[in-house]
């Protein structure tokens, strides 16, 4: 496995490699590696002959209040993982390549991006899709994989990819949960073991609403107010929002008689969580 920090390094390297000829996974990551992210590598090892994943907390990302700084970080473990997993590549760069002074380049999806995990963080999906597409200019994948837990996250990206004419498949694999049903996350690192506990009604909210979808419930709204219900006991939890959403434009739906995505934001103490669940509608 090599570690490569340069970005003109990588590129010429893994143009070399494949020569064209081999497919490329390729898994975007910003370390703190989880059972979570170690599916969508071990997906991209199945399906591909190179994987290259890279670690890059990604400071546009971060709101000037945001957790940049605190972050957690765990590089030696992160590079264990990758090798055992199997990866070819690691991309590890650093801030000031990625961003060198008087960068001044940023691309937005507009519409998307300001709703839902949008409202609370402004600018957070721009520093996404700036830093995805320069990973994608850098690694030129065929196959890019990214995690169902960031669902605003994946639909916007692969807006882009389309919008932008980017030649990469994108694959979003399942969320990962912890035995408790909590979605593993690497900010879970900051929850104490009590913050943890409370944390499980969030999945208990979404499975509450699929029951009641289960037995014949259309009514966004009632759902939506069931699930508060239940997550308001926990009086540490603080609901950002709830939503009941189509799959492409991330609308709110009304009544559910189609695909959709019933998505929450909460925070916990200072820990911003996500989680969410697909609804297949037959
Ligand atoms: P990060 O939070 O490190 O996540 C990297 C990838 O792992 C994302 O595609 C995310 O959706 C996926 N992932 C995280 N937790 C998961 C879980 N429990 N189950 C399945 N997949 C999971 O998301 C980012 O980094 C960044 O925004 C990034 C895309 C790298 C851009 O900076």
């Amino acid at each position: 496995m090599k570690v490569i920090r340069d970005p003109g390094r990588l590129n010429k390297l893994l143009k070399g490699l494949c020569r064209g000829a081999k497919s490329i996974g390729f898994v975007p990551t910003m370390g703190v590696l989880h059972p979570g992210h170690l599916s969508l590598i071990k997906q991209a090892r199945q399906d591909n002959d190179l994987v290259v994943v890279s670690i890059f907390v990604n400071p546009a990302q971060f709101g000037p209040k945001e957790d940049l700084n605190n972050y957690p970080r765990t590089l030696k473990n992160d590079l264990v993982l990758c090798r055992k997993a199997g990866v070819d590549l690691v991309f590890l760069p650093d801030s000031k390549v990625m961003y060198p002074e008087g960068f001044s380049s940023f691309v937005n999806v507009e519409k998307l991006s300001d709703m839902l995990c949008g409202v609370a963080r402004p600018g957070h999906f721009r520093g996404v899709v700036t830093v995805m597409v320069k990973l994608l200019n850098i690694v030129a994948p065929s196959v890019l994989y990214l995690g169902q837990k960031d669902a605003q996250q994946a639909v916007i990206i692969k807006k882009m990819v389309g919008d932008l004419n980017f030649p990469v498949k994108v694959k979003v694999m399942p969320i990962v949960r912890e035995k408790s049903g909590l979605a593993m996350s690497s900010r879970n690192l900051y929850l104490k073991q009590d913050q943890k506990l409370a944390a499980l009604v969030l999945f208990k909210a979404l499975c509450l609403a699929k029951t009641l979808i289960d037995h014949g419930q259309r009514d966004a709204g009632r759902i939506i107010n069931r699930m508060k219900e239940l997550i308001s006991k926990k009086k540490q939890v603080k609901i950002d929002y709830i939503a009941v959403v189509d799959l492409e434009k991330l609308d709110p739906i009304k009544k559910i008689n189609q695909d959709c995505l019933i998505c929450l934001a909460a925070k916990i103490g200072k820990t911003r969580l996500i989680d969410n669940l697909l609804i297949a509608y037959d």
